[in-house]
C-alpha cells in the first residue's frame, strides 16, 4: 500500500512523525511536502496529495495543516477526493466505514502524536461497509458533475 502525505507548516512535525508510523506498518510514503517549519500555504500540499491519490499514483493520502481545516477544504475540491478531518480515532473509523474516506485530514496543532498515530491506525484498519452508504456517496459524486450556473 502507498500513502501520500503532505502538510504546511502547521502540520510539518506531525507529517515528520507519521511517516515512520506508516513506514512501521508496511506502507510506501509519498512525502508532498512541505519540507520544513517555513510558511506556506496549505492549498498546494492539499492539490498535490489529492491529485496523486486521484491518479491512482497513491492508494490513499494524508493532509495535514494547523487545524486540518484549510488543507481538507482544499484537498476535497478535486473530483473523487473524499478528504475527512477527524480529530479521534472513532470518527477515523467512521470516516472509512461510511464515507470511504481516501484522504484523512489532521490539525497538527490538534492533535497529539498519540492521538494522531491512532487515528491513523483505526482509519487504515477499518472497512469501507458499502450498502446504503454507496448510494450516498454516488450522491455527492453526481455533486460533482453540477456547475452553479
Ligand atoms: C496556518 O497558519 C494555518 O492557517 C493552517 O495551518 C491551517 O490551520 C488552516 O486551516
Amino acid at each position: 500500500m502507498k500513502i501520500a502525505i503532505g502538510a504546511d507548516h502547521g502540520g510539518f512535525e506531525l507529517k515528520q512523525a507519521l511517516i515512520p508510523f506508516l513506514q512501521g506498518r508496511d506502507i510506501e510514503v509519498s512525502d508532498a511536502g512541505t519540507y520544513s517549519v517555513e510558511s506556506v500555504d496549505y492549498p498546494t500540499f492539499g492539490e498535490s496529495v489529492a491529485l496523486l491519490v486521484a491518479h491512482g499514483e497513491a492508494d490513499a493520502g494524508i493532509v495535514i495543516c494547523g487545524t486540518g481545516i484549510g488543507i481538507s477544504i482544499a484537498a476535497n475540491k478535486l473530483p473523487g477526493i473524499r478528504a475527512a478531518l477527524v480529530t479521534s480515532p472513532e470518527m477515523a473509523t467512521l470516516a472509512k466505514q461510511h464515507n470511504n474516506a481516501n484522504v484523512l485530514a489532521l490539525g497538527g496543532r490538534i492533535l497529539s502524536v498519540e492521538i494522531a498515530e491512532a487515528c491513523v491506525a483505526a482509519w487504515l484498519d477499518a472497512s469501507y461497509e458499502g450498502g446504503r452508504h454507496q448510494r450516498r456517496l454516488d450522491k455527492i459524486t453526481e455533486i460533482e458533475t453540477k456547475s452553479c450556473q
